[in-house]
């Protein structure tokens, strides 16, 4: 009786869970499956992204009392593998010296700033203060850098009591401080975004800080302020790149907002590039303010906020607004006697998938219906196709209810693109439904990879070097998928797998 009992209970508190998740879904239909976003209310920017024993740390802008931007926190959301996120107490919230703008963390081992208790190394948050009573009044101070600290792992933090450790000099865009060790000089390096250039400093101990020299006020795309810096090597054969990441918004290649990266040398003092040409991480109008997590070696891990501020308070996504993208790994890439970024989706991503099915040696003319293949065809997915012949060819995603969002390769131009034009709910912004485009850097054979949730599709092509990120909002999942050439095209393996 009593197992019967035990049984029932079990029966009908599982069907409770599924019929609460089947509610939430409904309730839900945008929600992204396994890229990071809020439970609910605002985010963009991720901030103070860093790795520390064996977990990784997201903090983001954070907006907790509506669903549009508003006076900054940081939340903070940690996972193990990348791809789970837990969301976390909101780490730090707003104070007599204003909001809280986005920055970064470090793991100050050798207790530089001695703010570290019982001999353990502190994690130390760097941000920048927005006063938006100096904004109003119009001031040009009203953005300074300032300091918190963690004696435990990331639960709480204080603010110095010193804050600010940088005073703004009198320009009205002053923000965003990424900050790094930097090994051969001993000591850190801060790379901060000052209106139409980036400024480095450097410190001893995390508090005192001195100017040491100033890039790009006529290098790179300008159609807008450029923000959320980051500057890091890394490592390639047996020489050593310096990479540096620089926001703008507006005056991305698509519209709105977007990241360019610069190649080239650093010195401790001044970043020498070799590359002055503009070149973005990514080309969809959905990757800004992305900078690499801290303290994880040699990897180099990134990820950037998969919104635009063209749109992204106005996206149709309720109760949250926004998700991150997925983490990559950067790379270096030599082509053309050129040296390029790229960047590919973590291998943890690959190891979460579930069921993968290997189509092989395709050679096809009109549409090749993948989904038909499959025994349960998801909106969650990883496509992979190898050695495709490089003709005009495109990859659908589709629905029942005739919406579309088409990815493809245009031989002409020689670009990749992402058509969102026909992708579902389009008419909450009239710059939305577009078709953005990716130069094609590789020469040859197509090989890419393509992962989509329910609201957002990544194209990884030729190894990272054309990367696009495009979010959209169908009416149905988009679980119909088929490959189509007009001209025809071979393709050695398409690969699709199904995400957890
Ligand atoms: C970039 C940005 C940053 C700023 C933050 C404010 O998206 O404008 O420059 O620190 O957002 O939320």
């Amino acid at each position: 009786m009593k197992n019967i009992l035990i049984a029932a209970i079990c029966l009908i508190s599982s069907a409770t869970i599924v019929a609460q998740s089947e509610n939430a879904q409904l309730k839900e239909p945008w929600r992204p499956q396994f890229h990071f976003s809020p439970k609910a209310h605002w985010m963009n920017d991720p901030n103070g992204m860093l790795y520390y024993n064996g977990v990784y740390h997201l903090f983001f802008q954070y907006y907790p009392n509506a669903m549009v931007w508003g006076p900054m926190h940081w939340g903070h959301a940690t996972s193990t593998d990348l791809i789970n996120w837990k969301e976390q107490s909101i780490a730090l919230y707003p104070d007599s010296l204003g909001y809280i703008f986005s920055g970064s963390a470090v793991a100050d081992e050798h207790n530089s700033s001695g703010l570290g208790k019982d001999g353990k190394a502190p994690l130390v948050a760097i941000f920048t203060h927005h006063d938006p009573k100096g904004e109003t009044a119009g001031s040009n101070h009203f953005q300074n850098e300032s300091i918190a600290y963690s004696n435990d792992e990331a639960k709480t933090w204080i603010k110095y009591s010193a804050n600010p450790v940088l005073r703004n000099p009198g320009i009205r865009d002053f923000r965003d401080p990424k900050v790094s060790w930097y090994e051969p000089g001993k000591k850190w390096i801060m790379t901060l975004a000052t209106a139409d250039r980036i400024s480095f400093y450097s410190s001893p101990d995390l508090k005192n800080w001195a100017k040491e020299s100033e890039f790009g006020q006529r290098l790179g795309a300008h159609g807008g302020v450029w923000e959320c810096p980051d500057l890091f090597p890394l490592d390639f054969e047996n020489s050593r790149v310096w990479v540096l990441l620089v926001s703008i918004n507006p005056g991305g290649p698509n519209g709105g907002s977007a990241t360019q990266y610069f190649t080239g040398s650093f010195d401790g003092k001044t970043f020498t590039p070799t590359d002055t040409s503009t070149r973005f991480i990514d080309y969809g109008t959905d990757n800004y303010a992305g900078v690499t997590f801290s303290n994880t070696g040699k990897r180099r891990i990134f990820l950037g906020w998969m919104s635009n501020w063209q749109y992204g308070q106005q996206v149709p996504t309720d109760p949250w607004r926004s998700a991150m993208t997925l983490p990559r790994e950067l790379g270096i890439k030599k082509l053309n006697g050129r040296t390029w970024l790229t960047a590919k989706p973590v291998k943890e991503l690959v190891a979460s998938m579930k069921e993968s099915k290997t189509m092989t040696d395709i050679n096809m003319n009109g549409i090749y219906d993948v989904s038909a293949q499959l025994n349960r065809p998801s909106s969650l997915f990883s496509l992979v196709l190898t050695n495709v012949t490089d003709n005009n060819f495109s990859i659908v995603l589709a629905n029942n209810a005739g919406e579309e969002i088409v990815v493809g390769y245009n031989k002409k131009t020689n670009q990749y693109y992402i058509d969102r034009t026909r992708s579902g709910k389009i008419d909450f912004e009239k710059g939305f439904a577009t078709i953005h485009t990716a130069p094609r850097i590789a020469r040859g054979a197509v090989n890419l990879r393509l992962v989509a949730d329910r609201a957002s599709v990544e194209l990884f092509a030729d190894d990272g070097l054309s990367v696009m990120t495009d979010i959209f909002f169908p009416s149905q999942p988009m679980t119909r998928l088929y490959i189509k050439s007009v001209e025809g095209i071979a393709i050695k393996n398409i690969t699709y797998s199904r995400m957890e």
